[in-house]
């Protein structure tokens, strides 16, 4: 007998727990550093873009797939249309793909929270620090570990027991601390530059890449294309505006990525710093701009990271969430068995993603080590590709009655926003989508990381139908 749905306790507990998801690493840890690769405010500009034109329809559109259909990724897809499942799949592969390397992240985090107190601000050189750190063997492993077992905890818990109540706490202080750092940041002299370089744009610095990376940093940072979304929207209420979430969603995660550029751009050109630091940026950054604090220094960096490893739980609870999911629903399994089923085979993903900063450096995958490989197939290819099938899905083969329904609340709300989201949605979004993620894809050095992941893609449109 199939047990009645678990549903969200409360309006504000679902758009929490989906902004939860969508704020996260890739706010903080990924967009700086993505912007900083990219030249700055033209970067900013486009994703701005990205954001609002493609990303809040894209989730509206997975909220309807969710909601309608009561069931995560794979079954949303297959409940409408068979052939169809393998988008569905790739809702859940890319979660999983992406579980191999975010705990790693993670669980630097959690060691720079722990850390803050026993001496890190001490340090005299945090590039040096940070390197040690990822370097090493067993030190990372550990911290990975034990972030990784604290998502299997919650989510074995299950839905509102857990991520709900997760989600409430910690992210108003993140959001406190950003502003403090950003005012901390802006009064170090030299800082001007800094602003300067985040928010005055400067096209010459941009490369037909930085679009595909705008793109991507766009699904990854709102959480689209995984699943995620389909999946926590399954449990939402008839009477919530899907669009009017998507766009609450939307704006909050924007300006949280915002807020951490204005934290640490300023701060970086005030230290002489490059902005292509790469993904060890806020590493470098943050922990600096406590030391200029003084004795208080220690306790604020505690705090910031801290806040920083829950707005990373809050995500990646949502990614190990789909897998999970995905073996309740389709495979009959149980919560508790899926969830630890589903982290140890995450775990040794992450093992190798993990080592492949310091001793396995060597050993790489068409020229990538793990941790860039799994980042490059997930962001580069299956997001993208993902994305532009969903809104194909959506525009093309959902009947246009049903989707007004859906998106409209049967007529009670949005609905002069309709016309405009359909059109996006069935003309725009598949084009402007496919056009970047080809010229992208086409630009990705490693050719065998890019015929890897067409293939798997492929594979899974061919096999399954069968599911
Ligand atoms: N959006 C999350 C972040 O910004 C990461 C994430 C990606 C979470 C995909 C869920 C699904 O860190």
């Amino acid at each position: 007998m199939k047990k009645e749905r678990e549903s969200w306790g409360s309006r504000i507990g679902f758009v929490l727990a989906a902004a939860g998801s969508a704020i996260g690493l890739g706010n903080i840890w990924r967009f700086p550093y993505i912007t900083g690769e990219n030249g700055g405010g033209a970067f900013l500009l486009i994703y701005l873009f990205f954001t609002f034109a493609v990303g809040v329809s894209v989730m509206t559109s997975e909220f309807i797939l969710g909601r309608s259909s009561k069931l995560s990724s794979v079954g949303a897809f297959k409940s409408k249309d068979r052939s169809w499942t393998f988008v569905g799949v790739l809702g859940v592969l890319t979660p999983f793909l992406i579980m191999g390397y975010y705990p790693v992240i993670g669980g630097w985090s959690l060691a720079y929270m722990v850390k803050s107190l026993t001496g890190l601000l001490k340090s005299p050189d945090m590039v040096d620090s940070f390197v040690g750190l990822i370097s090493g063997t067993w030190e990372p492993l550990i911290w990975m570990l034990i972030y990784l077992a604290m998502n299997a905890v919650i989510i074995a818990r299950g839905v509102n027991k857990g991520i709900e109540k997760a989600s409430v706490v910690l992210m108003p202080t993140l959001f406190v601390l950003l502003i403090i750092i950003i005012i901390k940041g802006l009064t170090l002299p030299g800082s001007g530059a800094g602003l300067t370089f985040l928010l005055k744009p400067d096209f010459s610095q941009v490369r037909p890449s930085s679009f595909l990376a705008a793109l991507g940093q766009a699904f990854f940072s709102l959480s689209l294309a995984m699943g995620v979304m389909t999946t926590y929207s399954s449990y939402l209420g008839e009477e919530e505006s899907l669009p009017k979430n998507a766009l609450i969603i939307s704006t909050m995660d924007f300006s949280i990525a915002l807020m951490a550029g204005l934290a640490l751009f300023p701060a970086l050109f005030a230290f002489g710093l490059e902005p292509t630091q790469g993904p060890g940026l806020v590493f470098m950054v943050v922990p600096r701009i406590f030391q200029e604090m003084g004795a208080v220094g220690p306790i604020f960096s505690f705090i910031f990271f801290a806040a920083l490893m829950v707005a990373a739980l809050t995500s990646s609870m949502s990614l190990l969430e789909v897998v999970v999911s995905y073996l309740m629903d389709e495979r009959g399994m149980e919560r508790r068995k899926a969830t630890w089923l589903s982290a140890t085979a995450m775990f040794v993903v992450c093992i190798m993603a993990s080592l492949s900063q310091g001793p396995l450096a060597d050993v790489t995958l068409f020229g990538l080590g793990t941790l860039d490989f799994l980042d490059t197939i997930t962001d580069k290819i299956f997001l993208a590709v993902g994305g532009a099938l969903i809104s194909i899905f959506v525009g093309w083969k959902l009947d246009k009655d049903f989707l007004y329904n859906q998106f409209t609340n049967n007529g009670k709300s949005a609905t002069g926003f309709f016309n405009i989201w359909y059109n996006l949605v069935k003309f725009v979004i598949p084009v402007l989508v496919a056009v970047v993620a080809i010229s992208g894809i086409l630009s990705i050095e490693q050719t065998g990381v890019m015929v890897t992941g067409l293939v798997v893609i492929a594979v899974l449109a061919i096999f399954s139908k069968k599911l």
